[in-house]
């Protein structure tokens, strides 16, 4: 069958055995527990990439994925389409804010010996790394330290990774940023995408970590550590598990913070919740 046919032809419904299996595969291997609601989410994507590769059978498919010498190079590029990427610039304004008044409270300690040092866990295509990175320039600069700050970003996607790395947004991406931001850092280039300015790009940096291999992530003392909307796909159990690896890599004092009401019942000896804020945060204790 020709390439066009492949994408005109409709793959049949999953059975109960195919859902289950897939739903192992992708919660052993990310960590993400797709429910029964979300089963067309998992079909439909699937069917995806099925269709580009030129599978239409489930099983067939899976055994390529999961047995054959070259399914980790699959792997890689269907994990990008089974995992829900959607962000955008300053997506929760009062987590910004929070952060924003950490980062003024803080300020005096760091410099290029100490920089302050920002992780956003779960990153997607970058906005959340540059709402950070703008947000730490801003405020440093006052006190011209805005060279010392880093961000960097980390996600299990590679190719959403490749897209972060670039910096680069269409105007429509960047209207959730405040306008004077727009036009500090960023530069519209010649096919009318907006580029991230490299004063601000230089502070970044990008790596594929997969949360639920934490414990290979070497035990950084970060200053504020940023995963919001993450944890979401995770199973109560799980989430815990990795909140824990994540306070074992906050500085002394460090800013934990999550999506608001992500996790309700946790508690962790080294840290102290944050109280009366419209966000869920955590102060590692010193
Ligand atoms: C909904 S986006 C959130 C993006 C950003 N944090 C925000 O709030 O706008 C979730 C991101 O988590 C990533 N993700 C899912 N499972 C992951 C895992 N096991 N390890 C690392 N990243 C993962 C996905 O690839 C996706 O980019």
């Amino acid at each position: 069958m020709s390439q066009s046919g492949w994408t005109l032809k409709a793959l049949p419904e999953m059975t109960d055995e195919q859902f289950s299996l897939w739903r192992e595969l992708l919660e052993a291997r990310t960590g993400i527990y797709v429910t029964e609601q979300r089963k067309s989410f998992l079909q439909s994507s699937l069917m995806q990439r099925m269709r580009e590769v030129a599978c239409d059978n489930y099983q067939e498919y899976y055994e390529r994925i999961v047995h054959d010498p070259m399914g980790n190079i699959e792997w890689a590029k269907l994990v990008d389409r089974l995992t829900v990427q959607e962000t955008r610039f300053y997506r929760d304004p009062a987590a910004f804010e929070y952060v924003s008044k950490y980062i003024h409270a803080h300020k005096a300690k760091f410099d290029k010996k100490n920089p302050l040092d920002i992780w956003s866990v779960g990153c997607s295509s970058g906005e959340e790394v540059y709402s950070l990175a703008v947000l730490a320039h801003e405020i440093l600069e006052d006190d011209n330290k805005q060279d010392c700050f880093l961000v960097t970003g980390t996600d299990i996607s590679v190719p959403v990774l490749n897209k972060a790395r670039q910096g680069s947004f269409s105007q429509r991406r960047l209207v959730t940023l405040p306008e004077f931001y727009q036009q500090k850092y960023f530069i519209q280039d010649d096919s009318e995408q907006y580029q991230v300015i490299p004063e601000i790009k230089k502070h970044t940096c990008f790596a594929q970590v997969n949360i639920l291999q934490l414990d290979k992530v070497a035990k950084t003392t970060r200053h504020i550590i940023y995963c919001q909307n993450v944890l979401i796909y995770f199973r109560h159990w799980r989430r815990q598990e990795i909140l824990n690896h994540l306070v074992d890599r906050l500085a002394p004092g460090g800013l934990l913070l999550i999506g608001m009401g992500e996790m309700l019942d946790w508690q962790h000896p080294d840290v102290t919740p944050v109280k009366g804020e419209q966000i869920t945060a955590f102060i590692k204790r010193v």
